[in-house]
């Protein structure tokens, strides 16, 4: 697997998301990240359902919903049905994460679970097995424009080490503070689907910056996974 791309709308025009998504996809963006917050798990609220099925008509690339919500279990189908290709939730609020990850996988929609900054790798022991692909999260989650966790980078080495234990290939997503300076150290360490909100939409040109981005991004894979 090589590394996937996913520009995070949070920091785009939310008056033209539609132009905003073409211009990432011009720039070879593989996903569009969603994020989604209801001012209870997180500090913000943004999006919902409505919204997502909205997207789904203009965008060309699947949809990566990221649930920052306290409740997601009761948002899972309309998630689905709005056309989200990957929903991850986080471990922290979910009492029954297997239960939640496979209701999820039933819907035929990816299943990933979410790790915030101060969450230990560990939790993840007993579902590591089961899971489409981990987030961990580099900043405290809430809002775009934070500053990269530098921690974050041996975490996603114990996640990758935590999954290949399980027998599991699946992919580790960082998400939070990330930009085309420190997105090959990340890579590296064992990253292969890239999230970037500020980085990608404060820049005066989306598209120029996704593709750059994309090109660090595989600056940090070893030598012999390049694509030619
Ligand atoms: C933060 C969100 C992120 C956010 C990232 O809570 O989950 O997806 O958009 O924004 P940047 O890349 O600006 O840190
Ligand atoms: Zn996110």
């Amino acid at each position: 697997m090589s590394v996937l791309i996913a520009p995070s709308i949070l920091s785009a025009d939310f008056a033209a998301l539609g132009d905003a998504i073409g211009a990432v996809e011009r720039g070879g963006a593989d996903l569009i990240h969603v994020d989604v917050m209801d001012g209870h798990f997180v500090p913000n609220i943004t999006i919902g359902p409505p919204v997502v099925k909205s997207i789904r008509r203009v965008a060309k690339v699947p949809l990566d919903v990221h649930l920052m919500i306290a409740d997601p279990d009761h948002y899972l189908d309309a998630f689905a049905e709005a056309g989200a290709a990957m929903l991850s939730v986080h471990v922290e609020v979910l009492p029954h994460l297997h239960r939640t990850v496979h209701a999820i996988k039933a819907l035929g929609v990816k299943a990933g679970v979410v790790l915030n900054p101060s969450t230990p790798v560990g939790a993840l022991e007993e579902i590591a097995g089961d899971v489409d692909y981990v987030l961990v999260m580099s900043v405290n989650p809430g809002f775009g424009g934070q500053t990269f966790i530098p921690r974050s980078e041996s975490k996603v080495r114990a996640v990758r080490a935590l999954l290949d234990r399980a027998g599991n290939s699946a992919a580790v997503e960082i998400d939070g503070g990330i930009d085309k300076h420190n997105v090959a150290r990340v890579v590296a360490a064992g990253v292969r689907v890239v999230v970037a909100g500020s980085a990608v939409f404060h820049s005066p040109d989306p598209e120029r910056a996704t593709r750059e981005l994309k090109a660090a991004a595989l600056a940090g894979l070893p030598a012999a996974s390049v694509p030619r």
